[in-house]
C-alpha cells in the first residue's frame, strides 16, 4: 500500500529563535540547519531575512550550504520583505518564500490599522511578487483561528488564484482547542475553491499546551504539512514540538493510517531526534525539562519497582516507544581510561563529529583527564567534552587558575588568573555564594560586566563523579550570549561557562554582528 507523506516544516531557526533569549550566531544556525537536514526535515525555515543583516546572512549561508531540504524565508506582505527573502534564498536549489498578513479583526484593526479590503489586496500582491522569485510560495493568514470564516475563505481563495502552493493556518496565539482546529481545517478543505491543488499546513502555538494536539487534529482533517520546532521552541510558550508530532505519527500508525487508503508517514529519521534535541538545547541554552515527552531525561526512565519489574519482563508493559527509536540506544556505550586513540576516534565519528587531527588530539587529552576522575565516560559526557574543548570560537580570555574559598560565617572569596593577549591578570572578589564570588572576580579580570540573565547546571550523566555542565545567558548593550562550561567540579564548570559567554560576546562584537533586532510581525 502506497504511503502518504506529512511534510515536516521545521521553524526552529525562525519562530524558535524568536523565543525570548534564544539568540543564535550565524555559525550556530548553520550547525543546526545541517543537523536538521540529517534528521530528514522537508523544509527548513531559515530566518526572516529583512529583519536584520545577520538574519539575511544566516538565511543566505544556509541556502548556499545545506543540501536536501527546501530552504524557506519569512516575509511580511511587503515588496521590501519579499525581495530580501528572494535574494537571501537565491543560492538554494529548492527555495520557498513564506509570506503572511494578519486577517483577524483584532490584528487588522489594532496592529495593521487596515481594512479587510486592503489586507486582501496586499495578500494577493505579495503572493504574486513572491512568485517572481520562486514557484514555491506559502501564504499564511496570521491569527487565522480568530479570523472570520467568510473572510478567511476569501483571502485563501485569492491567494490560491495568485499562485500560492501551500496554505498555512496559524493559531498564532495558541487559542483554539483540538476539536475547533480540526473543524477549521475541515471547513477550509471543503469550502475554499482550488484548495485541493495546494498543501494545507498547520502552525500551532502552545499557549494552552495544545500545539501538538491541534497539529495532529489538523492532520486528521486533511492538513499535510506540519510546522513545528525542535523541543517546541518558539514565541512565548512555543510551537508544536517536532519530536512529539513525529513520534505520535510513528507510534500510532493505526490512528493515522489503518482506516485510510494510504498510511501517513514522515521522512524523519527518528534515530536522529535525541541528538538534534540536545544540539538545539545546548546552543540556545534552553534546558529541556526532565519530564518533557520524547526527549526529556526521564522520558524512558523507570523508577517504581512495579514498572521496572514490568519492563524487565516485557518492555511494552510500560514503554510505547523504544529509546533506540529516538536515538538513545547507543548512549549506554561506555569508554574509560584504557580506551585508546583509535577507539576514541571511532566513537567520535559514530557520534557524528568530523574532527581535524589536532582537534581530535585536544579532545582525547581532555577525555583522559576526565577519565582519571570519572571511571566511565558515556556518549553524553563525550559530547560535552568535545563541545566544550573543541568548539571553535576565538578565545580572547583564557582562565588559567581558579580558587574559591568557602568558610562558615564568612563570605566566599574567589581568585582567578585570566590570560588575554599574552598578559596574565589576577583578580580577587567576594560574593554571596561561591559562583557569585567567581563571577565577580572574572568581571574584574576581564573588564566586562554583563548582566547574568540565566544560570543553570545539570549533571551530564549520572553518578557521584558525573560531569557538570553549566549554561549561562548574559546580556550587555542588548547583545545576548550563551556560554557553557563542563567540569567534574560545578564551581569550575560555572566559571568556565561565564568566561565562554564573555568570549562569545567579544567574538560577536569583533565580527560586527549587530545586536538583537526585533521586528514587529
Ligand atoms: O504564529 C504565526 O502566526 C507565525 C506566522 C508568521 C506564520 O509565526
Ligand atoms: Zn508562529
Amino acid at each position: 500500500m502506497a504511503e502518504e507523506k506529512i511534510i515536516i516544516f521545521d521553524t526552529t531557526l525562525r519562530d524558535g529563535e524568536q523565543a525570548p533569549g534564544a539568540s543564535l550566531t550565524i555559525s550556530e544556525k548553520l550547525e543546526i540547519a545541517q543537523q536538521l537536514a540529517v534528521l530528514g526535515v522537508d523544509v527548513i525555515e531559515a530566518g526572516f531575512p529583512v529583519s536584520s543583516p545577520a538574519q539575511f546572512e544566516a538565511t543566505k549561508q544556509i541556502a548556499e550550504q545545506v543540501k536536501g531540504p527546501t530552504i524557506c524565508g519569512l516575509a511580511r506582505s511587503t515588496g521590501e520583505d519579499i525581495e530580501s527573502a528572494g535574494k537571501a534564498l537565491a543560492p538554494a536549489k529548492k527555495r520557498r518564500i513564506h509570506t503572511f498578513i494578519a486577517t483577524s479583526p483584532i490584528h487588522m484593526k489594532y496592529k495593521l490599522k487596515k481594512t479587510s479590503d486592503e489586507v486582501l489586496k496586499l495578500a494577493v500582491e505579495a503572493v504574486k511578487y513572491a512568485k517572481t522569485f520562486t514557484d514555491d510560495v506559502e501564504f499564511s493568514p496570521e491569527d487565522a483561528c480568530r479570523s472570520e470564516m467568510p473572510f478567511l475563505i476569501e483571502v485563501l481563495t485569492a491567494a490560491i488564484e495568485a499562485g500560492a502552493t501551500t496554505l498555512n493556518i496559524p493559531d498564532t496565539v495558541g487559542y483554539v482547542l483540538p476539536y475547533e482546529y480540526g473543524r477549521i481545517i475541515a471547513q477550509l478543505k471543503s469550502d475554499v475553491p482550488g484548495i485541493d491543488k495546494c498543501i494545507i499546513s498547520t502552525h500551532c502555538h502552545n499557549d494552552l499546551g495544545m500545539a501538538v494536539a491541534n497539529s495532529l487534529t489538523g492532520v486528521r482533517n486533511g492538513a499535510r504539512q506540519v510546522e513545528c520546532s525542535i523541543n517546541g521552541l518558539g514565541e512565548r510558550a512555543g510551537n508544536a514540538a517536532l519530536e512529539e508530532v513525529v513520534m505520535a505519527v510513528h507510534t500510532r500508525p493505526d490512528f493515522f493510517g489503518k482506516d485510510r487508503a494510504k498510511p501517513l508517514t514522515t521522512n524523519i529519521k527518528t534515530t536522529q531526534i535525541h541528538k538534534t534535541s540536545q544540539l538545539v538545547s545546548r546552543l540556545t541554552g534552553f534546558v529541556i525539562q526532565p519530564n518533557k515527552a520524547v526527549v526529556g531525561a526521564n522520558a524512558f526512565a523507570h523508577e517504581s519497582g512495579v514498572h521496572v519489574d514490568g519492563v524487565l519482563k516485557e518492555r511494552s508493559t510500560y514503554e510505547i516507544m523504544t529509546p533506540e527509536s529516538v536515538g538513545l540506544g547507543s548512549s549506554r556505550m561506555v569508554l574509560g581510561r584504557h580506551t585508546g586513540r583509535h577507539g576514541f576516534a571511532d566513537r567520535c565519528k559514530k557520534l557524528g563529529y568530523k574532527l581535524a587531527k589536532d582537534e581530535l588530539e585536544q579532545a582525547y587529552q581532555k577525555f583522559l583527564q576526565v577519565a582519571d576522575k570519572k571511571k566511565e565516560i558515556f556518549d553524553d559526557d563525550l559530547v560535552a567534552i568535545i563541545d566544550d574543548e573543541v568548539r571553535v570560537i576565538e578565545h580572547t580570555f583564557e582562565m588559567e587558575y581558579l580558587r574559591v574559598l568557602i568558610e562558615t560565617g564568612t563570605s566566599p572569596t574567589a581568585t582567578v588568573k585570566i590570560r588575554s593577549k599574552g598578559k596574565l591578570k589576577e583578580a580577587q572578589a567576594e560574593g554571596d555564594g561561591p559562583v557569585d564570588a567567581a563571577y565577580e572576580a572574572i568581571r574584574e579580570a576581564t573588564g566586562f560586566s554583563p548582566t547574568l540573565e540565566s544560570y543553570s547546571i545539570r549533571a551530564v550523566t549520572s553518578g557521584k563523579e558525573a560531569l557538570g555542565e553549566a549554561t549561562v545567558r548574559i546580556k550587555q548593550d542588548s547583545r545576548t550570549c550563551i556560554g557553557r562550561g563542563v567540569s567534574t567540579d560545578i564551581i569550575e564548570a560555572s566559571a568556565k561557562a561565564y568566561v565562554d559567554a564573555i568570549n562569545r560576546m567579544v567574538a560577536r562584537k569583533d565580527s560586527g554582528e549587530e545586536t538583537e533586532v526585533k521586528v514587529e510581525l
